[in-house]
């Protein structure tokens, strides 16, 4: 019985002398771990001589039970004190703002992309797709370049090791497929992609680039539509104050072809450099389609009419940024896509 009571003193008086949360977690191991002092005691219960048992069993249960309480206060209040401690001494705003979260973003080719798509959208145009390898049939002869006609020049092209298959020079060949699959409902349609070119870079032309074809095929269709239509983009994109302007022209898959320029600012110091002292930027080119093309598509030029057009939306970024380089959109410089 002394034992018990030693026992329960020299507990007592080590958990009132432990300061934090780890000394009371050895404290506790020290007297009820496997190999506990207090432990012991309970299990030695039953080598008790019979009379005095009851007293120690009792006495063993009622000292385990104060110092498991004991524990359990001083443990609450040990870890109540730390976290006081730790608001106080390292205090939390919580009315501070977030720390931002840094966020991707489009790029600018995309950007404006979706901003013609959605113009067209507006006007009833649909969304086609169509391959960037291509057959030099698709690309030229049956848009009227059979081989060795001299307009192929305006295109210099990527060839593959494949013979006749090359990269595509213009998203043209699209409205072929698109004829082809459509014929002979009336059609109303862009096709954005990517077009390759072997040409010297600079810093108006790349060899990666951008177009977004238009092509509308239907009966009565007129030069006026083509016009009005351009006309109705061109204005959504860039404002009722600039100017555009049909200069005539020559694309062997149009008759009559035109092309569409519009007026770069004044007062921007490289108005000179890009727009070669005119004042002015090519941003399509368009016309009625031919009706040779119309027949490769399988309409009927008897009854079908149609126009299309093709336009470099990097031209259009250019235009709409005042960029004066058209390197910087495939530069991957993070200075200059973090602009946008
Ligand atoms: N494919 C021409 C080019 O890449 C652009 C073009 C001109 C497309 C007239 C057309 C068009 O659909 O009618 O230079």
């Amino acid at each position: 019985m002394s034992d018990l009571a030693a026992l329960e003193q020299r507990a007592s008086a080590e958990l009132a002398a432990c300061a934090d949360e780890a000394a009371l977690r050895a404290w506790n191991t020290r007297y009820f771990g496997n190999n506990g002092e207090m432990l012991a005691a309970l299990k030695a219960i039953g080598g008790i001589p019979k009379e005095e048992r009851k007293t120690y069993g009792q006495e063993a249960n009622r000292i385990k039970e104060a110092l498991t309480n004991a524990y359990e206060q001083k443990l609450a209040e040990v870890k109540e004190r730390a976290l006081s401690a730790s608001l106080t001494s390292n205090p939390l705003d919580v009315t501070l703002p977030g720390r931002p979260v840094p966020r991707g973003r489009l790029h600018v080719a995309t950007q404006v992309m979706r901003q013609i798509t959605a113009v067209f959208a507006d006007m009833g145009f649909q969304v086609y797709r169509s391959r960037e390898v291509e057959s030099d049939e698709m690309n030229f002869e049956l848009l009227n370049m059979p081989p060795h006609h001299p307009a192929r020049d305006m295109w210099d092209t990527f060839h593959t090791t494949i013979p006749g298959v090359i990269l595509r020079t213009h998203t043209s060949p699209g409205q072929i497929h698109v004829m082809r699959e459509q014929c002979p409902n009336p059609i109303r349609v862009i096709l954005p992609g990517m077009c390759y070119r072997y040409e010297a870079i600079t810093t108006r032309s790349e060899i990666q680039f951008q177009q977004v074809e238009g092509l509308v095929i239907g009966e009565r269709v007129t030069m006026a539509d083509l016009k009005g239509t351009i006309t109705a983009f061109a204005r959504r994109l860039f404002g009722q104050e600039r100017h555009i302007r049909f200069r005539s022209s020559y694309f062997p898959f149009t008759e009559p072809s035109i092309e569409v320029d519009i007026d770069w600012p004044k007062d921007d110091p490289n108005a000179d450099r890009l727009t070669k002292g005119t004042g002015w930027l090519e941003i399509m080119g368009a016309g009625m389609v031919h009706p040779v093309v119309l027949r490769n598509g399988g309409y009927d030029p008897a009854k079908f009419t149609g126009f299309a057009f093709g336009m470099g939306p990097q031209r259009i970024t250019m235009l709409k940024h005042a960029i004066d380089d058209i390197r910087q959109f495939w530069g991957n410089d993070l200075r200059f896509l973090r602009q946008f």
